[in-house]
C-alpha cells in the first residue's frame, strides 16, 4: 500500500508522482466502495438524468460497442445498452471494486446479455486497439488524479471515426459549498485546498472551463470538440434529505473522518448553513450546470 498521511489517505509531499496517483485512485476507489450502496437509491434521480443527457449526447447507433468507463451504478450504462440494442454490446468499467460488482449483479438480475461489468483503472481499460464505436465517461474524468492518460487511452480504444462523450460539473454557486464546507470544518485536519474526490472542492482544474475542457481534448488528440452546458435546480425537501445525500456520494469520505463526537455539531453547522438559502419562498432551490463534452477520433 503506498504510504499515506491520516488524513483520507492523502498522498505525502514525499511520495513521487507515480506513488502520490496511485494513492489517490486507492482513495477514489474506497470512497466509492463506501456509497456503493446508497449511491442510487438516494441519488439516483440526479445521475440517472445526467447519464440519459449523456447517452442522448453521444449519438449511439444499434449494433455500437460502447465502453463506460466509470460505470458507478449504471447511471450511463443502461440508457447505453438500451440505445445499442440486442446487436451492441456495452463494457462498463469501475475503479471501485463494490460499485463494478453492485452494478454487474443488476445487469444480470435484468438478464442483458450483451453487457459486461468488471473492476478496472480508465487509464488502462486493458482492450485492444479499435474495440469501440464509442467511448463515454459520466461524471468522472475530473476526479482522476491523470485525466489525460484516461483521454489518451479513450482515445486508443476507439476505432478511427469512433466518438467519445464526457460529462462535468460547470461553474459552482459558491453559497450551495457552504453547507458541506460547514460540515468539514470539523474534521481534525483541514481539507486539502483541491481534494482527490468530487465534490467537496471541485476537481481537476482541467474541467475549469469549456475552452481549457477543449484545449485538453484538443491535445490528447480528439477532432469536433463541443461541450454544451445545461443548469438543472434540484428541490431539496429538507435539511435531513440534504444531509443523506451528502453521505450517498464520493464526500462521504470526508464525512467520515469527522470525528464522532463532533459529528452532531458538524451536522448541526451544515444544516444552519443550508437554512441561509432558502429562497423568499422558503424552498431551497440547488442549482447545478452540467457540461456535455462530445468529441471524434479521426
Ligand atoms: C461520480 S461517479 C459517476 C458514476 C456514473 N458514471 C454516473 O454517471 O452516475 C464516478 C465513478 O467513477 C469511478 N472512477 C473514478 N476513477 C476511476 C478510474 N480511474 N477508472 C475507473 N473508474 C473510476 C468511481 O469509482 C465512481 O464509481
Amino acid at each position: 500500500m503506498p504510504t499515506t498521511t491520516e488524513q483520507g489517505k492523502q498522498p505525502t509531499q514525499e511520495q513521487t508522482p507515480e506513488k502520490a496517483r496511485a494513492a489517490r485512485k486507492a482513495f477514489i476507489a474506497e470512497g466509492f466502495d463506501l456509497v456503493a450502496d446508497t449511491y442510487d437509491e438516494v441519488n439516483g434521480e440526479f445521475f440517472r438524468a445526467n447519464g440519459a443527457r449523456l447517452v442522448a449526447q453521444a449519438g449511439l447507433r444499434p449494433g455500437d460497442r460502447v465502453l463506460d468507463l466509470g460505470c458507478g451504478r449504471g447511471a450511463v450504462l443502461f440508457p447505453a445498452a438500451s440505445a445499442v440494442g440486442p446487436d451492441g454490446y456495452v463494457a462498463g468499467l469501475d475503479l471501485s471494486p463494490r460499485m463494478a460488482h453492485a452494478t454487474a449483479a443488476q445487469v444480470a438480475a435484468r438478464g442483458l446479455r450483451n453487457v459486461a461489468v468488471r473492476v478496472g483503472d480508465a487509464e488502462d481499460p486493458g482492450f485492444p486497439a479499435g474495440s469501440f464505436e464509442a467511448v463515454l465517461a459520466g461524471l468522472m474524468i475530473f476526479i482522476t488524479p491523470d485525466p489525460e492518460a484516461v483521454l489518451r487511452s479513450a482515445r486508443r480504444v476507439l476505432t478511427p471515426g469512433g466518438r467519445f462523450a464526457m460529462s462535468s460539473f460547470g461553474s459552482v454557486d459558491p453559497r450551495w459549498t457552504r453547507p458541506l464546507d460547514a460540515a468539514l470544518a470539523f474534521l481534525e485536519n483541514p481539507l486539502p485546498a483541491s481534494s482527490p474526490t468530487q465534490g467537496a472542492r471541485g476537481g481537476h482544474p482541467a474541467f475549469d472551463t469549456v475552452e481549457s475542457i477543449a484545449s485538453l481534448l484538443d491535445a490528447c488528440g480528439f477532432t469536433e470538440v463541443r461541450t454544451v452546458e445545461e443548469r438543472t435546480v434540484g428541490i431539496v425537501e429538507s435539511g435531513d434529505a440534504w444531509w443523506r445525500s451528502q453521505w450517498a456520494t464520493g464526500r462521504r469520505i470526508w464525512l467520515e473522518q469527522i470525528p464522532a463526537d463532533r459529528l452532531p455539531a458538524a451536522r448541526a453547522a451544515a444544516l444552519a448553513a443550508l437554512e441561509s438559502l432558502r429562497d423568499a419562498d422558503g424552498i431551497l432551490r440547488n442549482p447545478t450546470t452540467l457540461r456535455y463534452t462530445t468529441a471524434r477520433r479521426e
